[in-house]
């Protein structure tokens, strides 16, 4: 399998880019992909922003400054709706980065799902992203967050791609990819 940031630059519409928490729109000039709030695509949790003294530091990059964090329930979820709707395959990016938002000083972990499947366990300081290939079985998906008694669960973003179903050949289901990246001040990676 190429690796995917190969294909991440492949694809071309059906672009979902959601800045977890942030009070505004706004278009990224550096790969002019526009970062939409997350308003309308989940109902709980509150937005947050890290830490100032984190800000244009090493490992900031723009949609970590504010987060959505979930303090209530066991499971949130976003809930996706890309146009072509189920069967297609998509590459879904979450990412994450604490930035001591809540001045605890104390990194929570706690699992991510993506529909009923388990995806990855979160447990960063420092600011990751996991990806997945999925193909949904309905014409939405949901991407959740499960409290695992570790601490509060928090994203900073997400972000959806449809991609070309030849490029990845899986009829249902999903595919992990097995590695998921503490970037570190490779920030300049992110495309
Ligand atoms: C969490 O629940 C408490 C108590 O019901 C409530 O006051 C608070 O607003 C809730 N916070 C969020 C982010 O939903
Ligand atoms: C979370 O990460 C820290 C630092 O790498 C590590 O010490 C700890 O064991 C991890 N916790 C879990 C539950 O994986």
């Amino acid at each position: 399998m190429r690796p995917l940031w190969l294909s991440w630059s492949l694809v071309a519409a059906g672009f979902i880019s959601i800045d977890c928490g942030a009070q505004n729109t706004y278009t990224y000039d550096k790969i002019n992909i526009h970062f939409e709030m997350d308003k309308g695509y989940i109902d709980s949790g509150e937005n947050m922003q890290i830490s100032t003294k984190f800000i244009d530091g090493q490992y900031y990059y723009h949609f970590y400054k504010n987060l959505r964090s979930f303090p209530n329930g066991t499971r949130n979820c976003y809930t996706l709706r890309p146009d072509k709707g189920k069967g297609n395959t998509y590459l879904i990016r979450a990412s994450f980065w604490y930035g001591n938002y809540d001045e605890k000083n104390q990194v929570p972990i706690f699992d991510l799902y993506i529909d009923v499947n388990y995806w990855f366990t979160v447990n960063t300081s420092n600011n990751i992203y996991t990806e997945i290939v999925y193909v949904p079985q309905r014409d939405f998906i949901q991407v959740c967050l499960v409290n695992i008694g570790k601490g509060v669960p928090f994203i900073s973003a997400l972000e959806l791609r449809t991609l070309d179903n030849s490029i990845y050949q899986i009829e249902s289901g999903f595919l992990r990819l097995d590695f998921r990246y503490d970037i570190g001040g490779l920030r300049s990676s992110i495309r």
